[in-house]
C-alpha cells in the first residue's frame, strides 16, 4: 500500500528550541492515523511541515509522493486541512466564509455546507468574530470536510466540540475513513482516538517514541490482576511468573500488572487455596500517562518497561 504521508528524519528548531529532533511516520493511505503527545510535543509543527505553512531544517516529507512546497495547489486540492488555531476575525458571516472558500476550490463542496452545518448546529448567519471557541471549530471542521478531500489532516479537531459534538465528528470521521479517505489527526486524548484510529504514533519531544496499532497498544497494556488466598502466600512464590510485573502482596492479596498468556500465573496460584481473584483489562490512557511521564528514556522502553 502507498503511503498518504511519508516523514523521514525531520528537523526544525525554533531559534535554540529543537521542535522536531529526527521524526520519522509513516501513514498508509485509506487508515485513520492518531498522534499524540503532550504539549509542545511537536505535533503542530510536523503538521504545519506537511501543509508546508513551515519548511523543515533538515529530513525530509511527503504528502502522496510529492514533497510539501512542491506539490502546489494540485497536492492542496487534494488534502482538508484543520488547523489547531484558528485564525477567525471580521464580520464576515460564517455562510458567506465557507461559500468563499468553496468558490476558492472551483465550488468543490460548496453543496455540503448546509448539511454540514445542520449536522453540527452551526448558525451560518453568524459573523465570525461573534462564534465562540466551538462555534469557530465547526467552521474549521466543515471547511476540512466538505470537499471530500482524499487526506485529513486535522490539529485537535475536536477541541472546543462539546461531547455530542465530539461523537458527531467522530462518526464524520468514521464515514470519510469508510469512503476510503486517509485521516491523520493529532490529539491528547487517546481515548477519542482509540474508537476511530487504525493506528496510533506517539510523539514526545520531537520524537515518536511509539507506533503500534490500538490492538497491539491494548495487548501491551495488559491487565491488572489480583488475586487472594486463603492464607497470604510466599511473594517468592511468584516471582518465576515472567508475565506479572510490579507484584505485590498486601496481606492474603497478590496483585500485579498481566502482559501476555495467564497461564505461568494461574498454575502457581493453583498450588494455594485462591478465594477471589479479578482482572480488568488496563486503560490505554494509563499507557499513555507513562509516557507522558518518562523521559527522553521513554524512546527504549517500548514494550520493555514495567508500569503502573
Ligand atoms: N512559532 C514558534 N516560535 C518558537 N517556538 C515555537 C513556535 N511554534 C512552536 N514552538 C515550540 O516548538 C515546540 C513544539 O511545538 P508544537 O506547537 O509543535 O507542539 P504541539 O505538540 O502541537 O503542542 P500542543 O499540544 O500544545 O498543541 C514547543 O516547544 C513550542 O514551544
Ligand atoms: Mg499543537
Amino acid at each position: 500500500m502507498n503511503a498518504a504521508i511519508h516523514v523521514q528524519e525531520l528537523v526544525k528548531s525554533y531559534g535554540r528550541t529543537r521542535a522536531l529532533d529526527g521524526l520519522d511516520l509513516e501513514v498508509r493511505t485509506g487508515e485513520v492515523f492518531g498522534f499524540i503527545g503532550p504539549n509542545g510535543a511537536g505535533k503542530s509543527t510536523t503538521i504545519r511541515v506537511l501543509m508546508d505553512l513551515l519548511r523543515p531544517d533538515a529530513g525530509t516529507a511527503q504528502v502522496f509522493g510529492k514533497a510539501p512546497a512542491e506539490g502546489g495547489p494540485a497536492l492542496r486540492a487534494r488534502i482538508g486541512y484543520l488547523p489547531g488555531e484558528l485564525a477567525m476575525k471580521g464580520p464576515v458571516r460564517a455562510g458567506d466564509h465557507l461559500q468563499h472558500l468553496a468558490a476558492l476550490r472551483g465550488g468543490r463542496g460548496r453543496d455540503r455546507i448546509d448539511a454540514l452545518a445542520e449536522r453540527f448546529r452551526l448558525d451560518l448567519t453568524r459573523p465570525l468574530r461573534t462564534l465562540s471557541k466551538g462555534n469557530k471549530q465547526k467552521v474549521g471542521v466543515i471547511q476540512a470536510f466538505m470537499h471530500e478531500p482524499e487526506l485529513l489532516v486535522l490539529d485537535e479537531p475536536t477541541s472546543g466540540l462539546d461531547p455530542l459534538l465530539q461523537h458527531e465528528f467522530l462518526d464524520l470521521v468514521r464515514e470519510r475513513a469508510a469512503a476510503g479517505a486517509t485521516v491523520f489527526m493529532s490529539s491528547h486524548v487517546l481515548r477519542e482516538v482509540e474508537s476511530v484510529a487504525d493506528r496510533v504514533a506517539i510523539i514526545r519531544a520531537g520524537r515518536i517514541v511509539d507506533v503500534d496499532s490500538v490492538r497491539g497498544l491494548r495487548e501491551r497494556a495488559g491487565q491488572r490482576v489480583a488475586l487472594t488466598f486463603a492464607a497470604p502466600p510466599e511473594l517468592a512464590a511468584f516471582a518465576g511468573v515472567a508475565e506479572l510485573h510490579d507484584a505485590r502482596l498486601d496481606g492474603a492479596t497478590l496483585s500485579g500488572l498481566l502482559r501476555g498468556a495467564p497461564d505461568a500465573l494461574l498454575k502457581a496460584a493453583a498450588r494455594h487455596e485462591v478465594v477471589a481473584w479479578s482482572a480488568r483489562d488496563r486503560d490505554l490512557e494509563d499507557l499513555f500517562l507513562d509516557v507522558y511521564r518518562l523521559g527522553a528514556a521513554g524512546a527504549e522502553t517500548n514494550g520493555g518497561r514495567d508500569a503502573r
